[in-house]
């Protein structure tokens, strides 16, 4: 079959070759991928700055996938031929807590990713795709809407009539206002472009903040609800900017700490949190029975992924490339007809 292989890391050395198709060992589903899409991880994972001693040669990167069973392994009883599924990260993380060493089974580094023909997933954790999405718009939803889903229903606990912070219009705030707000949720979102809150506004937003603009974003949260604060807010950002997300959050609510965009180290002020009481809680995307109840409720509210552009097989430079520069929405890399 043909798959992108990382020879070395940089994108110069993500090259197209050919390896022998998988056989899909007892409880293994062989899938043949019809889209990929890409998130921070899989560009990190390139570029060599995330665990690279993990990273093995000529690993078959991208661990966000959509495709169809076209075998399976002995004893295999949750999917058949013909069914179409998606790639779950946390490959061993199925319900619960999760375990101390889930990042050692990730899809896409360690284990190899969907950026092939096929690629093998274990039944236990693949999940029925969504029936109301084709493959390019279901492989959007393995990292991006799983977190944002498991952030507001399972860490958030969010209640239709309440109100949701997320932050900027990447693809986790994105699935975070769509899911939040089909839930009966106000959402409030900042960007640093004002073209960019118009456009969310038309996906469920209820009110923007530019927080290049109002680099005191947290007042202005503030004020739109009434000085109470938000009830959940999803921080991708991180950096000391978590100080302003406590401030944003009401007293007892919840945080959950996504991203970290502007930096992985934060000098906390304590007496805002302890005075406030707040939960702040870190989130590594979720374990596959979210996943599972997640994609009829996309089904049931017909939420369409936001999608920036889709890329041919051919084309995975360029899909990366286009990552790098910061797209509205997701990047998907078409991979079967
Ligand atoms: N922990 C997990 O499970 C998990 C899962 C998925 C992603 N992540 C992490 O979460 C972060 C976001 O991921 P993503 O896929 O949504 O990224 P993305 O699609 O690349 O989104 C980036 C967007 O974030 C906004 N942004 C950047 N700096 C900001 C700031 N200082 N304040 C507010 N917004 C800011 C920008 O929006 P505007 O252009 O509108 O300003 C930008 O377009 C990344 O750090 C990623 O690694 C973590």
């Amino acid at each position: 079959m043909k798959a992108w292989l990382l020879k070395d890391f940089g994108l110069d050395n993500l090259e197209l070759g050919e390896v022998p198709v998988p056989s899909p060992q007892p409880g293994e589903l062989l899938i043949k991928v019809g889209a990929v899409s890409l998130n921070f991880r899989d560009k990190a994972i390139v570029d060599g700055i995330y665990e690279p001693h993990l990273v093995p040669k000529n690993l078959i990167p991208v661990s966000d996938a959509a495709g169809t069973v076209v075998a399976v392994g002995e004893g295999v009883t949750r999917f058949q031929v013909g069914d179409r599924v998606n790639s779950h990260l946390y490959s061993r993380w199925i319900d619960g807590e999760p375990g101390p060493d889930e990042p050692a089974w990730c899809i896409g580094m360690p284990l190899p990713g969907g950026l092939a023909e096929f690629m093998i997933i274990h039944e236990n954790s693949a999940v029925r795709a969504p029936a109301s999405m084709s493959d390019e718009e279901a492989s959007t939803l393995p990292i991006a809407a799983l977190t944002a889903w498991y952030s507001l229903m399972d860490v958030g606990r969010l209640q239709p009539g309440q109100t949701v912070l997320v932050q900027g219009t990447g693809g986790v705030s994105i699935f975070a206002a769509q899911i939040a707000a089909a839930h009966g949720a106000r959402v409030i979102a900042t960007s640093s472009s004002d073209a960019n809150l118009a456009k969310v506004k038309a996906l469920g937003v209820s009110e923007g903040v530019n927080y290049r603009t109002h680099p005191d974003w947290e007042q202005e949260v503030s004020k739109l609800t009434g000085g109470k604060g938000v009830d959940v807010t999803i921080d991708v950002a991180g950096g000391d900017g978590l100080n302003k997300s406590v401030l944003a959050t009401k007293a007892a609510g919840v945080i959950a700490q996504v991203g970290f965009l502007t930096g992985q180290t934060t000098r906390l002020q304590l007496m805002p949190l302890i005075f406030r009481q707040t939960t702040i809680r870190g989130i590594a995307v979720a374990p596959r029975t979210a996943f599972d109840r997640m994609n009829p409720f996309l089904d049931l509210h017909g939420i369409k992924p936001v999608i920036d552009k889709v890329y041919s097989f051919d084309e995975a430079v360029q899909a990366f490339q286009h990552l790098a520069r910061g797209p509205f929405g997701k990047i998907v890399i078409k991979i079967a007809g």
